[in-house]
């Protein structure tokens, strides 16, 4: 259970901050994607508008992150703001990113995995893997990985309240659409077993493939289950060190997570999304997960309109995300071991 069993749909990121502006004041917060018309941008203003120690902005573009920058000391002039660069399309930016936030604080609150990115047609990170499946969660599993240390160092801090450190990765509804497909994670496509395969059942433009056979709403809907399943990973293996981890769907909002995509595809998502938030509607599921001290004891995986709800099956079944886990560290080259590193 949330504290608010109130806050739904409607609500805005902007009043979730202020109800929980005590969980955020003095706080070193971390929001990965954050451009002008997105959800990083309106979740990183109602995080200023809170007095956090320290907010850090991690993202790709350096003009669009610099302009939300200017806004955010626009409106809360006092606070220490910090500007990352971020690909996590690149694991040797997300390597460098890392490196540059440990420079900048020895520990680190929150961290919120907000960047993602949808693509309609085949492309490869520089690693050669799916550019979904590569920035959506194999960027964020490094990345988070790397900055262990610094949730645990605030985790350990004789101040830390257990379970207000935290780990908020945005899912999709989407997720729902695909399982991990762990014989085909590129989408060659190559046959896989049944249980990997909702591609068969999708119908018009969700079905809808290039010519080299590259479906990118199936591919989109494993790099979100792939968000849900670390998450559960996280909380497993974080269990009993104070850290807490949360997957959410934040709405349907209009940004420009769309711009790949075409007027067939825009006019399915349209019929399956019956409301559509603000920007400032669309961060307050996302403030819950990270603010609510009644989340400082774990009791759910995933939200959706700031309250918990039941992910899919194949989201939340550990034996994959166990997989999943050996599949990333195989991916990124290296071990990540909740006890040997702790
Ligand atoms: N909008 C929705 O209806 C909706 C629904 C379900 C889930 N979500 C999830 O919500 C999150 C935020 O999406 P949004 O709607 O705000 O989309 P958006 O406006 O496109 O923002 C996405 C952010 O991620 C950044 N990003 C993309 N690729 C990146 C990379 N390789 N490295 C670092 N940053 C990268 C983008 O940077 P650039 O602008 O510089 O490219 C941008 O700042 C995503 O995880 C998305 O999957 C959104």
């Amino acid at each position: 259970m949330t504290s608010h069993a109130e806050f739904g749909e409607r609500t805005p990121g902007s009043e979730v901050a202020k109800v929980f502006g005590d969980h955020i004041r003095g706080k070193t917060i971390l929001v990965t994607g954050v451009s002008p018309k997105g959800i990083g941008a309106s979740t990183a203003l109602a995080l200023a508008s809170q007095q956090p120690a320290m907010l850090i902005l991690a993202s790709r573009t350096p003009s669009k992150v610099d302009e939300v920058g200017r806004q955010i000391l626009a409106e809360h002039p006092t606070t220490r703001l910090e500007i990352v660069p971020l690909d996590l399309g690149s694991q040797q930016s997300v390597r460098a990113a890392a490196t540059s936030i440990a420079q900048l604080t020895p520990h680190l609150d929150l961290l919120i995995n907000n960047a993602g990115v949808v693509v309609t047609s085949r492309h490869a990170t520089p690693e050669g893997i799916e550019q979904q499946f590569g920035t959506n969660h194999i960027g964020p599993f490094l990345l988070t990985n790397l900055l262990l240390p610094l949730l645990r160092a605030a985790a350990r801090a004789p101040s830390a309240v257990p379970g207000a450190t935290r780990v908020v990765s945005l899912s999709s509804a989407g997720h729902r659409l695909s399982p991990i497909r762990f014989s085909d994670y590129n989408f060659a496509p190559r046959e896989v077993p049944p249980e990997e395969d909702h591609f068969r059942p999708l119908a018009g433009a969700f079905a809808k493939c290039t010519p080299d056979g590259y479906n990118g709403i199936v591919t989109y809907a494993q790099s979100k289950t792939a968000n849900i399943l670390f998450t559960l990973s996280l909380q497993r293996g974080l269990a009993g060190e104070g850290i807490t981890a949360y997957s959410l769907h934040p709405g349907s909002i209009e940004t420009e997570l769309s711009r790949n995509q075409d007027e067939e595809l825009n006019a399915q998502f349209s019929k399956v999304a019956l409301y559509w938030k603000t920007v400032d509607e669309g961060c307050s599921t996302t403030l819950v997960a990270a603010t609510d001290p009644a989340l400082n004891d774990i009791n759910g995986l995933y939200l959706v309109d700031c309250q918990f709800k039941d992910p899919a099956p194949h989201a939340s079944d550990p034996v994959s995300a166990e997989r999943l886990w050996k599949l990333s560290e195989e991916l990124v080259g290296q071990k990540f071991d909740f006890t040997a590193t702790a």
